[in-house]
């Protein structure tokens, strides 16, 4: 949430910040959000806090409102692999542009290691990037998932 935070910093617009987690203490950053002035909208998966479920069903029914089709939205994105790619899926439905932080194991940090790659398209096909020095953030559009 500190990389949204600081994105969210220097937006010029403001946003929602979808925040999920599993328990309330799992989301973080909402009064910072906040004080930026963009509304907040957290989800856990207990119900503890927010709308119960995943972070993605509030993003889905904020999409569905008909004023959001007159907006130009942008999804960013980052938290584990299974939410990315779900957004990921959001962001192909509604055809939105979307930048997802790739959550890979990172070793080395410095790349040498390729423990971090993701499969990026390049034309018909796909190569291997690292998440370390090419990104971590990667167009949503050009992310090639693996078979889940
Ligand atoms: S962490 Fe080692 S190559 Fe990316």
């Amino acid at each position: 949430m500190a990389a949204m935070y600081l994105l969210a910093q220097r937006s010029p617009l403001k946003g929602i910040a979808f925040v999920g987690g599993r328990r309330r203490v799992d989301i973080l950053c909402e009064k910072e959000f906040a004080a930026l002035g963009w509304e907040v909208r957290p989800a856990t998966e207990d119900g503890s806090h927010g709308e119960k479920g995943l972070v993605t069903q509030p993003l889905l029914e904020e999409l569905r409102k008909p004023q959001a089709a007159s907006r130009h939205c942008r999804l960013y994105a980052c938290g584990p692999t299974p939410m990315l790619r779900a957004v990921g899926r959001i962001a192909d439905e509604f055809k939105i542009p979307a930048e997802l932080s790739m959550d890979e194991h990172m070793c080395c940090g410095v790349g040498v290691c390729l423990t971090c790659v993701v499969r990026v398209k390049t034309g018909e096909t796909w190569e291997y990037q690292r998440t370390c020095t090419e990104g971590p953030v990667f167009d949503s559009r050009k992310v090639e998932w693996e078979e889940a």
